[in-house]
């Protein structure tokens, strides 16, 4: 015999209805996706909702099953200094009940867990924090270092550290040719789980014609980070042998021209110094007249021989 309606409507009633007047009337809502960045303070975002003047009894947050802190009857207990209520000076009546991690770290990425009870029913949600560093520039080199010679073999290397998760290295000549298959690339996790990336690109015939190559990085999501360009540093390029017979007339006119200049300055000086002495030697001194002077002298003396 199947029950009656108004049987169904009572089994409805205790089954469905009084379970969410009495555990559901506040809703815990989180940030479904929150994200960090290494070595700053983080927040994972988290609001009481759906009813008012509600009291907090309790308040738990958790990583990994390990209790981070706890607020209950009245007091907040810390098991993990990096971890605080997000609200400065958060209290019972304050719905909003967000965490704040402090120098966030690699490891602090992962599944957390909020649970709130209040006098008002309880709630509990499972929020993700992501956690991205961001990479340094990147630093090129090249071996050999300099010097470089018409087709030889040149290896480039483009290195990047300190970011996560862990992003990629793309290469470009100067005219756009994507030489990234021709790459290979190095991800080395450090001690704080950070990468470091190790670019090595081997250029088998170098060409001062194409001296430029761009080393560009990626983050994991495959967005532009920086770009950096190097240029090869080839040998000083010898001039054609025309242009070195020119230089070498060039050299030889100079060198006459600089050798008779020099020996009509000489003359010159010589000459000047020679009337500045002849010119010592009388009372009267008038640059213009020396000729005269001496002509005058000369007769004197005669004079005074005779
Ligand atoms: C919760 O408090 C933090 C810190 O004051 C604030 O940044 C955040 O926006 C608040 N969240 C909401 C949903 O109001
Ligand atoms: C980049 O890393 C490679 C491999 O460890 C190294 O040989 C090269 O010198 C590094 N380059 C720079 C500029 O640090
Ligand atoms: C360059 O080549 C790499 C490897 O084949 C590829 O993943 C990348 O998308 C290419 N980049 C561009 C801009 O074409």
């Amino acid at each position: 015999m199947a029950p009656s309606a108004p049987v169904l409507q009572l089994l409805y009633f205790f089954a469905v209805v009084l379970p969410c007047v009495f555990a559901g009337l506040i809703k815990l809502e989180c940030d479904k996706e929150n994200t960090g960045i290494y070595g700053q303070s983080s927040m994972i975002n988290c609001l009481v909702k759906g009813a008012s003047d509600v009291t907090i009894i309790m308040v738990l947050w958790k990583k990994s099953e390990k209790l981070l802190f706890m607020f209950y009857d009245g007091h907040t207990t810390f098991e993990d200094s990096g971890f605080h209520f997000a609200e400065p000076n958060w209290n019972q009546n304050n719905m909003n009940v967000s965490l704040l991690v402090k120098n966030t770290q690699i490891a602090d990425a992962g599944q957390y867990e909020c649970e709130v009870v209040s006098d008002s029913g309880e709630d509990k949600k499972q929020p993700d924090l992501q956690v991205r560093a961001i990479y340094s520039k990147q630093v090129m080199s090249s071996l050999p270092e300099k010097d470089i010679k018409e087709n030889m073999e040149v290896t480039l290397f483009c290195n990047a550290s300190g970011g996560y998760p862990a992003g990629s290295i793309h290469w470009f000549d100067e005219y756009g040719t994507n030489w990234t298959k021709s790459s290979e690339l190095n991800k080395v996790v450090e001690n704080d789980k950070r990468v470091t990336l190790l670019s090595k690109f081997a250029i088998l015939q170098a060409a001062s014609t194409s001296s430029k190559y761009k080393c560009v990085l990626y983050d994991s999501n495959g967005i532009k980070q920086d770009e950096v360009i190097h240029d090869l540093p080839f040998v000083p390029v010898e001039p054609p042998l025309e242009k070195r017979m020119e230089n070498r007339n060039t050299v030889a006119i100079t060198a006459v021209v600089v050798v008779v200049g020099s020996l009509a300055c000489g003359v010159l000086v010589l000459m000047l110094l020679q009337r500045r002495r002849s010119a010592k030697n009388m009372n009267y001194m008038d640059p213009c007249d020396i000729r005269e002077d001496l002509n005058a002298k000369e007769k004197m003396d005669t004079a005074a021989q005779v």
